[in-house]
Protein backbone atom coordinates (compact mmCIF):
# COMPACT_ATOMS: atom_id res chain seq x y z
CA UNK A 1 0.00 0.00 0.00
CA UNK A 2 1.25 3.19 -0.81
CA UNK A 3 0.15 6.21 1.67
CA UNK A 4 0.51 9.80 0.85
CA UNK A 5 -0.82 12.79 2.79
CA UNK A 6 0.04 15.05 5.35
CA UNK A 7 1.68 13.80 8.05
CA UNK A 8 2.04 14.87 12.03
CA UNK A 9 3.19 14.20 15.62
CA UNK A 10 0.63 13.44 18.06
CA UNK A 11 2.35 14.57 21.22
CA UNK A 12 0.91 13.69 24.65
CA UNK A 13 2.34 15.70 27.59
CA UNK A 14 0.59 13.66 30.85
CA UNK A 15 1.65 15.40 34.26
CA UNK A 16 0.01 16.61 38.21
CA UNK A 17 -1.64 19.51 38.18
CA UNK A 18 -1.37 20.83 41.81
CA UNK A 19 -1.19 24.58 41.93
CA UNK A 20 -2.37 27.59 40.04
CA UNK A 21 0.07 29.19 38.37
CA UNK A 22 1.22 32.84 40.16
CA UNK A 23 1.47 34.47 36.93
CA UNK A 24 -2.56 33.77 35.51
CA UNK A 25 -4.97 32.11 36.67
CA UNK A 26 -4.15 28.56 35.10
CA UNK A 27 -3.34 25.29 36.30
CA UNK A 28 0.68 24.23 36.48
CA UNK A 29 1.37 21.06 35.11
CA UNK A 30 4.30 19.37 36.16
CA UNK A 31 5.06 16.54 33.49
CA UNK A 32 6.15 13.39 33.78
CA UNK A 33 5.12 11.41 31.03
CA UNK A 34 5.68 11.87 27.56
CA UNK A 35 4.07 9.78 24.68
CA UNK A 36 4.22 9.87 20.84
CA UNK A 37 2.34 8.70 18.30
CA UNK A 38 2.35 8.89 14.30
CA UNK A 39 -0.90 10.65 13.39
CA UNK A 40 -2.53 11.91 10.15
CA UNK A 41 -1.46 10.09 6.88
CA UNK A 42 1.20 8.08 9.81
CA UNK A 43 -1.80 6.85 11.84
CA UNK A 44 -3.13 5.85 8.15
CA UNK A 45 -0.21 3.76 7.55
CA UNK A 46 0.19 2.60 10.96
CA UNK A 47 -3.58 0.99 10.57
CA UNK A 48 -2.73 -0.18 7.59
CA UNK A 49 0.72 -1.85 9.20
CA UNK A 50 -1.12 -3.19 12.15
CA UNK A 51 -3.49 -5.12 9.79
CA UNK A 52 -0.37 -7.00 8.09
CA UNK A 53 -0.32 -4.50 5.16
CA UNK A 54 3.09 -3.92 3.70
CA UNK A 55 3.85 -0.18 3.69
CA UNK A 56 5.23 2.73 2.01
CA UNK A 57 4.19 6.03 3.47
CA UNK A 58 5.16 9.35 1.66
CA UNK A 59 5.49 12.83 2.80
CA UNK A 60 7.08 16.02 3.70
CA UNK A 61 8.67 17.20 7.26
CA UNK A 62 10.67 19.79 8.92
CA UNK A 63 14.03 19.30 10.18
CA UNK A 64 13.77 19.27 13.61
CA UNK A 65 13.43 17.30 16.02
CA UNK A 66 9.22 15.73 15.62
CA UNK A 67 10.52 14.86 12.63
CA UNK A 68 13.28 12.75 13.34
CA UNK A 69 10.87 11.50 16.00
CA UNK A 70 8.03 10.42 13.61
CA UNK A 71 10.67 8.78 11.35
CA UNK A 72 11.97 6.44 14.45
CA UNK A 73 8.41 5.86 15.18
CA UNK A 74 7.58 4.64 11.79
CA UNK A 75 10.75 2.69 11.72
CA UNK A 76 8.83 0.71 15.08
CA UNK A 77 6.13 0.23 13.19
CA UNK A 78 7.94 -1.85 10.32
CA UNK A 79 6.49 1.65 7.72
CA UNK A 80 9.16 1.97 5.14
CA UNK A 81 9.17 6.03 5.47
CA UNK A 82 9.76 8.19 2.43
CA UNK A 83 10.07 11.78 4.20
CA UNK A 84 11.45 14.40 2.56
CA UNK A 85 12.86 17.16 4.54
CA UNK A 86 11.99 20.67 4.02
CA UNK A 87 14.35 23.03 6.06
CA UNK A 88 11.99 25.76 5.66
CA UNK A 89 9.04 23.96 7.78
CA UNK A 90 8.37 22.60 11.31
CA UNK A 91 6.94 19.34 11.11
CA UNK A 92 3.55 19.31 12.00
CA UNK A 93 2.72 18.85 15.85
CA UNK A 94 -0.44 18.65 17.75
CA UNK A 95 0.71 19.14 21.61
CA UNK A 96 -1.67 17.94 24.20
CA UNK A 97 -1.33 18.52 27.77
CA UNK A 98 -3.41 16.50 30.36
CA UNK A 99 -3.35 16.27 33.78
CA UNK A 100 -5.78 15.29 36.36
CA UNK A 101 -7.07 12.37 33.33
CA UNK A 102 -8.33 15.40 31.12
CA UNK A 103 -6.85 17.50 28.14
CA UNK A 104 -6.54 21.03 29.24
CA UNK A 105 -4.22 22.64 26.50
CA UNK A 106 -3.82 21.08 22.79
CA UNK A 107 -0.68 23.35 20.78
CA UNK A 108 -0.58 22.81 17.37
CA UNK A 109 2.55 23.57 15.03
CA UNK A 110 2.49 24.16 11.46
CA UNK A 111 3.26 25.00 7.77
CA UNK A 112 2.71 24.76 4.33
CA UNK A 113 5.79 22.64 2.42
CA UNK A 114 7.32 24.49 0.03
CA UNK A 115 6.84 23.75 -4.00
CA UNK A 116 10.43 22.35 -4.57
CA UNK A 117 9.87 19.66 -2.29
CA UNK A 118 6.42 18.68 -3.09
CA UNK A 119 7.81 18.86 -6.93
CA UNK A 120 10.07 16.23 -6.01
CA UNK A 121 7.53 14.51 -3.80
CA UNK A 122 6.00 14.25 -7.08
CA UNK A 123 8.36 12.63 -9.17
CA UNK A 124 8.91 9.75 -5.89
CA UNK A 125 5.12 9.19 -6.20
CA UNK A 126 5.10 8.52 -10.02
CA UNK A 127 7.81 5.69 -9.14
CA UNK A 128 5.69 4.21 -6.19
CA UNK A 129 2.45 4.21 -7.49
CA UNK A 130 3.74 1.11 -10.37
CA UNK A 131 5.06 -1.10 -7.38
CA UNK A 132 1.84 -1.07 -5.29
CA UNK A 133 -1.75 -2.96 -4.86
CA UNK A 134 -3.77 0.54 -3.88
CA UNK A 135 -2.91 3.91 -2.47
CA UNK A 136 -4.50 6.06 -0.16
CA UNK A 137 -4.36 10.15 -0.74
CA UNK A 138 -4.68 11.50 3.24
CA UNK A 139 -5.18 15.02 3.22
CA UNK A 140 -5.48 17.07 6.42
CA UNK A 141 -5.42 20.01 4.68
CA UNK A 142 -1.77 20.97 5.48
CA UNK A 143 -0.61 21.69 1.83
CA UNK A 144 1.17 17.75 1.17
CA UNK A 145 -1.29 17.14 -1.62
CA UNK A 146 -1.10 20.36 -3.42
CA UNK A 147 -0.60 17.48 -6.53
CA UNK A 148 -3.19 15.32 -5.65
CA UNK A 149 -5.27 15.35 -8.93
CA UNK A 150 -2.07 14.43 -10.75
CA UNK A 151 -1.56 11.54 -7.91
CA UNK A 152 -5.19 10.25 -8.98
CA UNK A 153 -4.61 10.59 -12.34
CA UNK A 154 -1.40 8.87 -12.81
CA UNK A 155 -2.67 5.62 -10.02
CA UNK A 156 -6.16 5.53 -12.89
CA UNK A 157 -3.60 5.13 -15.50
CA UNK A 158 -1.75 2.44 -13.66
CA UNK A 159 -4.85 0.85 -12.62
CA UNK A 160 -4.76 0.89 -8.99
CA UNK A 161 -7.85 1.87 -6.57
CA UNK A 162 -7.04 5.48 -5.29
CA UNK A 163 -8.86 6.05 -1.89
CA UNK A 164 -9.38 9.57 -0.47
CA UNK A 165 -10.03 11.19 2.76
CA UNK A 166 -11.00 14.69 1.73
CA UNK A 167 -10.74 17.95 3.75
CA UNK A 168 -12.10 21.56 2.97
CA UNK A 169 -14.76 22.49 0.60
CA UNK A 170 -13.25 22.15 -2.89
CA UNK A 171 -13.80 18.72 -3.82
CA UNK A 172 -13.72 19.10 -7.28
CA UNK A 173 -9.36 18.61 -6.85
CA UNK A 174 -10.59 14.50 -5.70
CA UNK A 175 -12.37 13.64 -8.84
CA UNK A 176 -11.72 10.43 -10.49
CA UNK A 177 -10.96 8.68 -7.78
CA UNK A 178 -12.21 5.23 -7.02
CA UNK A 179 -13.48 6.07 -3.37
CA UNK A 180 -13.54 9.43 -1.04
CA UNK A 181 -14.72 9.25 2.68
CA UNK A 182 -15.55 12.47 3.91
CA UNK A 183 -17.21 12.91 7.47
CA UNK A 184 -20.43 14.36 8.32
CA UNK A 185 -18.99 17.55 8.60
CA UNK A 186 -17.04 17.64 4.97
CA UNK A 187 -19.93 16.36 3.60
CA UNK A 188 -21.77 19.48 4.76
CA UNK A 189 -19.32 21.77 3.46
CA UNK A 190 -19.46 20.98 0.44
CA UNK A 191 -23.49 19.66 -0.25
CA UNK A 192 -24.81 21.86 2.13
CA UNK A 193 -27.10 20.87 4.75
CA UNK A 194 -30.00 18.11 4.90
CA UNK A 195 -33.20 18.26 6.96
CA UNK A 196 -34.11 14.05 6.81
CA UNK A 197 -32.87 10.71 5.14
CA UNK A 198 -34.08 11.08 1.90
CA UNK A 199 -32.23 14.82 1.17
CA UNK A 200 -28.93 13.29 2.53
CA UNK A 201 -29.14 10.35 0.24
CA UNK A 202 -30.08 12.46 -2.91
CA UNK A 203 -27.25 15.20 -2.62
CA UNK A 204 -24.46 12.38 -2.10
CA UNK A 205 -25.85 10.67 -5.08
CA UNK A 206 -25.45 14.07 -6.79
CA UNK A 207 -22.16 15.06 -5.44
CA UNK A 208 -21.24 11.34 -6.62
CA UNK A 209 -21.96 11.67 -10.13
CA UNK A 210 -20.42 15.15 -10.39
CA UNK A 211 -17.13 14.38 -8.85
CA UNK A 212 -17.32 10.85 -10.96
CA UNK A 213 -15.71 8.76 -7.93
CA UNK A 214 -16.91 5.21 -8.23
CA UNK A 215 -17.89 4.92 -4.86
CA UNK A 216 -18.56 7.95 -1.47
CA UNK A 217 -18.88 6.93 1.68
CA UNK A 218 -19.97 9.32 4.46
CA UNK A 219 -18.80 8.29 7.50
CA UNK A 220 -21.48 9.56 10.14
CA UNK A 221 -19.80 9.60 13.64
CA UNK A 222 -22.27 7.64 15.99
CA UNK A 223 -24.91 7.05 12.93
CA UNK A 224 -22.16 4.93 11.23
CA UNK A 225 -21.29 5.01 7.24
CA UNK A 226 -23.25 5.05 4.54
CA UNK A 227 -21.73 4.13 1.40
CA UNK A 228 -22.93 5.15 -2.49
CA UNK A 229 -21.99 3.60 -5.43
CA UNK A 230 -23.46 3.47 -9.09
CA UNK A 231 -25.24 0.39 -7.46
CA UNK A 232 -27.20 2.05 -4.63
CA UNK A 233 -26.67 2.80 -1.38
CA UNK A 234 -25.27 1.02 1.54
CA UNK A 235 -25.41 2.09 5.09
CA UNK A 236 -23.42 0.34 8.08
CA UNK A 237 -24.86 0.93 12.03
CA UNK A 238 -22.27 1.81 14.20
CA UNK A 239 -20.99 -1.29 16.56
CA UNK A 240 -19.01 0.14 19.36
CA UNK A 241 -20.02 -0.90 22.51
CA UNK A 242 -18.54 1.75 24.26
CA UNK A 243 -17.25 5.02 23.40
CA UNK A 244 -13.28 6.70 24.74
CA UNK A 245 -11.79 8.46 22.38
CA UNK A 246 -12.83 8.95 18.79
CA UNK A 247 -10.15 10.69 17.58
CA UNK A 248 -8.36 8.87 14.17
CA UNK A 249 -11.61 6.84 13.91
CA UNK A 250 -11.41 8.22 10.34
CA UNK A 251 -8.02 7.07 9.95
CA UNK A 252 -8.72 3.09 10.77
CA UNK A 253 -11.73 3.17 8.09
CA UNK A 254 -9.65 4.37 5.07
CA UNK A 255 -6.95 1.76 6.13
CA UNK A 256 -9.19 -1.07 6.75
CA UNK A 257 -11.08 -0.12 3.20
CA UNK A 258 -7.72 -0.41 2.00
CA UNK A 259 -6.78 -3.43 3.42
CA UNK A 260 -9.48 -5.35 2.25
CA UNK A 261 -9.80 -4.00 -1.03
CA UNK A 262 -6.21 -4.98 -1.61
CA UNK A 263 -6.54 -8.38 -0.57
CA UNK A 264 -9.71 -8.45 -3.05
CA UNK A 265 -12.69 -8.28 -0.58
CA UNK A 266 -15.92 -6.43 -2.29
CA UNK A 267 -16.39 -2.80 -1.52
CA UNK A 268 -19.50 -3.77 0.54
CA UNK A 269 -17.20 -6.73 1.88
CA UNK A 270 -14.70 -3.28 3.26
CA UNK A 271 -17.50 -1.13 4.34
CA UNK A 272 -18.76 -3.68 6.85
CA UNK A 273 -15.02 -4.48 7.93
CA UNK A 274 -13.99 -0.67 8.39
CA UNK A 275 -17.20 -0.12 10.24
CA UNK A 276 -16.44 -2.93 12.16
CA UNK A 277 -12.86 -1.72 13.09
CA UNK A 278 -13.74 1.91 13.52
CA UNK A 279 -16.32 0.48 16.53
CA UNK A 280 -13.36 -1.15 18.59
CA UNK A 281 -10.67 1.51 17.84
CA UNK A 282 -13.61 4.46 19.35
CA UNK A 283 -12.85 2.30 22.44
CA UNK A 284 -9.55 3.15 23.00
CA UNK A 285 -7.22 5.92 23.96
CA UNK A 286 -6.07 8.57 21.83
CA UNK A 287 -5.33 7.46 17.93
CA UNK A 288 -4.90 3.81 17.99
CA UNK A 289 -5.15 0.76 15.43
CA UNK A 290 -7.09 -2.63 15.21
CA UNK A 291 -5.24 -5.61 14.71
CA UNK A 292 -6.40 -8.71 12.76
CA UNK A 293 -6.99 -11.06 15.89
CA UNK A 294 -9.50 -8.10 17.40
CA UNK A 295 -11.14 -7.61 13.85
CA UNK A 296 -11.86 -11.28 13.12
CA UNK A 297 -12.48 -12.29 17.06
CA UNK A 298 -15.84 -14.05 17.07
CA UNK A 299 -18.55 -11.60 19.33
CA UNK A 300 -20.63 -13.34 21.72
N1 LIG B 1 -19.39 8.25 18.86
C1 LIG B 1 -19.28 7.17 18.10
N2 LIG B 1 -19.98 6.05 18.39
C2 LIG B 1 -19.87 4.94 17.65
N3 LIG B 1 -19.08 4.84 16.56
C3 LIG B 1 -18.37 5.91 16.21
C4 LIG B 1 -18.43 7.13 16.96
N4 LIG B 1 -17.61 8.03 16.37
C5 LIG B 1 -17.07 7.40 15.31
N5 LIG B 1 -17.52 6.13 15.20
C6 LIG B 1 -17.15 5.16 14.14
O1 LIG B 1 -16.02 5.65 13.45
C7 LIG B 1 -16.34 5.98 12.09
C8 LIG B 1 -15.60 7.22 11.65
O2 LIG B 1 -15.89 8.27 12.54
P1 LIG B 1 -16.15 9.77 12.05
O3 LIG B 1 -17.28 9.81 11.09
O4 LIG B 1 -16.28 10.60 13.27
O5 LIG B 1 -14.81 10.05 11.26
P2 LIG B 1 -13.81 11.31 11.32
O6 LIG B 1 -14.56 12.53 11.75
O7 LIG B 1 -13.06 11.35 10.07
O8 LIG B 1 -12.85 10.87 12.48
P3 LIG B 1 -11.43 11.52 12.83
O9 LIG B 1 -11.31 12.77 12.01
O10 LIG B 1 -11.50 11.77 14.31
O11 LIG B 1 -10.46 10.49 12.47
C9 LIG B 1 -17.85 6.11 12.07
O12 LIG B 1 -18.35 5.88 10.77
C10 LIG B 1 -18.26 5.05 13.10
O13 LIG B 1 -18.20 3.76 12.52
MG1 LIG C 1 -11.32 12.35 9.29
Amino acid sequence: MLVVGDVMLDRYWFGEVSRISPEAPVPVVKVDRNEDRPGGAANVARNAAALGARVTLLSVVGQDEPGRRLRELLREEKIAARLHYDRTIDTTVKLRVIGRQQQLLRIDFETTPSHEILRTKLSDYARLVAACDVVVLSDYGKGGLAHITRMIALARRHKKPVLVDPKGDDFVRYAGATLITPNRAEFRAVAGKWKNEREFSDSARRLRSKLKVDALLVTRSEEGMTLFTRGGRLHASAQAREVFDVSGAGDTVIATLAVALAGGTTLEGAVELANHAAGIVVGKFGTAVVRPEELFAKQD
